[in-house]
């Protein structure tokens, strides 16, 4: 195992689980490190100066357990640490490595899936007030029209497992009612954040059938499938015996555990990562 070059995958806390998932189920054969920062998670509302140091600090404990290659399953780190990492720290540290987020993949393919050319984008307060969605969508469909809600309590509902009870029905309601007042032409809307999908029975209920709901798991898997075929000096290095590996920032890694396997869909047993460098 000590020779092990897996894949490092990183999230605030379980959201990067449901990528993890469909990373997975398309690239089965390699190893995998999933690293949780939940003692520190919800990121979504934090200054940009903590969520950036906070991700480094987990990106180097991937790297320092072997990681060549880690994927920020986390759009709040994607839209406010991934730039800084990939144009400043990975110099300093070891510019072999490599760091990738989930919202350029997204942002590469989100246009095929509307056809009134207008999509909302629902993210945390830190994804939203980046303006990353806006800026790469802008890059990759010029022509489609981005509206933004960000849902603040979301992440919390989901975090403490209220996701599927009666309360939670308020807050998903109020956050569509947003964004479809900005609009009535929006035809898709992205869950721009890797927790949302545990959401997604209780959003689609409260939509008209007219819009489709779109989770990024399948969309970054697929990504990084095409990344290491286009990258085979990556590819080679990484080892391919199946393994997976859970590490949570929490003491209490029986409480990651349980909620864990709710966004995974299998059982999950973890360790405490001490992350802080
Ligand atoms: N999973 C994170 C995301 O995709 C959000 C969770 C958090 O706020 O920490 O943005």
């Amino acid at each position: 195992m000590l020779n092990n070059k897996p894949i490092g995958i990183f999230d605030s806390g379980y959201g990067g689980l449901t990528v993890f998932r469909s990373i997975i189920q398309q690239l089965p054969g390699y190893d995998y490190i999933y690293l949780g920062d939940t003692a520190r998670a919800p990121y979504g509302n934090r200054s940009f100066q903590s969520i950036h140091q906070y991700t480094w600090e987990c990106v180097q404990w991937l790297f320092n357990a072997g990681c060549p290659l880690v994927i920020l399953a986390c759009n709040t780190a994607s839209a406010k640490a991934l730039r800084t990492i990939q144009q400043k720290d990975l110099q300093n540290v070891d510019p072999s490595k490599r760091v990738l987020g989930v919202i350029r993949p997204t942002a590469e393919v989100i246009g095929n899936y509307t056809k009134t050319k207008e999509i909302g984008v629902l993210g945390t307060k830190g994804t939203v007030q980046s303006g990353s969605y806006l800026i790469e969508i802008g890059n990759f469909a010029p022509d489609v029209k981005v509206y933004q809600q960000a849902c603040p309590l979301w992440v919390p509902l989901i975090e403490n497992g209220e996701h599927d009870k009666p309360g939670a029905d308020y807050f998903v309601k109020k956050y569509l009612d947003e964004i479809l007042a900005q609009s009535a032409n929006i035809d898709t809307l992205l869950l721009a954040c890797t927790h949302y999908p545990l959401l997604q029975q209780k959003i689609s209920s409260y939509l008209p059938g007219h819009i489709q709901v779109i989770s990024q798991g399948d969309i970054v898997a697929k990504s990084l499938v095409d990344y290491l075929l286009r990258h085979p000096e990556m590819e080679s290095k990484l080892t391919k015996n199946s393994t997976q590996q859970f590490f949570t920032t929490t003491d209490d890694t029986a409480d990651f555990d349980h909620y864990a396997e709710i966004f995974f869909s299998g059982p999950v047993k973890s360790a405490f990562a001490d992350v802080k460098c």
